[in-house]
């Protein structure tokens, strides 16, 4: 087996809490770690992708017609293309991840029809994704896009400055883009498991940085945050899908001035 399958992938496990199939033994077997000390992670999941829909939603009804969905992860149901194109069949909508898995699966499974694309990028490194001729092919930063940047800014330590780089992309989306983000808090959360959780995530791909409700609301610096502001994403215009009893993350919804 490769190090890309015995090392706990932060991709897979998730894809693991969404009932998915595209997970390896070590996946399952630290996701199963989480899920002892939060048994709800599995509805928290699903909560964080029903935001997604609605953000995404929202964001095509306002005229968005360019997407850029920045941590991905495994193409599962009710994806973005699907969300966009029932609103508007035309939009363009790129997908990018880190994870080489994650990509091969996304390329695998998408469809290939010139208005949805897959590419590795990092969210660490703006300017060069921003450079891909792939992204720059299919999306005109002229015009508005909306940048979906959706539980994975808690993969990002204070170290790497997501700060920055979230700011970068903003500045390079025109005026009228969409950031729509969803972050992990522990605010609430009783410190023990909260320590076990993150200890399980330092052996995975990658470490977990549960934020404040204040760390959070800075990666909508620069945008005017639509109603109801930052809120627990089940609190996120709510549109009557099933609610998780308690919500790990903090969503919200901004456009460019
Ligand atoms: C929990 S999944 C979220 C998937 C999807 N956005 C959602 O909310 O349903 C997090 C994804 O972020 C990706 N990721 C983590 N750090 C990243 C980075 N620096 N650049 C790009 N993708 C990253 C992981 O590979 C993983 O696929």
């Amino acid at each position: 087996m490769t190090e890309a399958e015995t090392r706990p992938n932060v991709a897979r496990m998730y894809d693991y809490y969404l009932g998915g199939c595209h997970n390896f033994a070590a996946d399952r077997a630290a996701a199963e770690e989480i899920l002892k000390i939060f048994p709800d992670t599995g509805v928290a999941a699903q909560t964080n992708r029903a935001f997604l829909r609605r953000a995404v939603r929202w964001a095509a009804e306002q005229g968005i017609r360019q997407f850029l969905d920045v941590g991905a992860g495994l193409p599962t149901q009710g994806n973005v293309h699907e969300v966009v194109r029932a609103v508007a069949p035309d939009a363009r909508v790129v997908y990018v991840d880190h994870d080489e898995v994650a990509v091969a699966y996304a390329r695998r499974l998408l469809p290939t029809d010139g208005r949805t694309v897959v590419l590795r990028g990092d969210l660490r490194r703006p300017d060069e994704m921003l450079a891909d001729p792939l992204l720059r092919a299919t999306v005109d930063l002229a015009e508005p896009v909306a940048l979906l940047l959706v539980a994975v800014l808690h993969f990002v330590p204070d170290a790497d400055d997501p700060w920055a780089a979230v700011a970068r992309l903003r500045d390079a989306t025109a005026p009228g883009s969409v950031l729509a983000v969803s972050h992990l808090t522990l605010d609430g959360a009783p410190p023990l498991p909260a320590r076990a959780g993150t200890a399980v995530y330092r052996r995975s791909s990658a470490p977990l940085m549960p934020r404040t409700h204040a760390e959070v609301a800075r990666f909508l610096d620069g945008y005017d945050v639509v109603e109801p502001g930052l809120v627990r994403l089940a609190d996120w215009r709510p549109d009557g899908e099933p609610r998780a009893a308690v919500s790990h993350g903090y969503g919200g919804v901004g456009v460019r001035r």
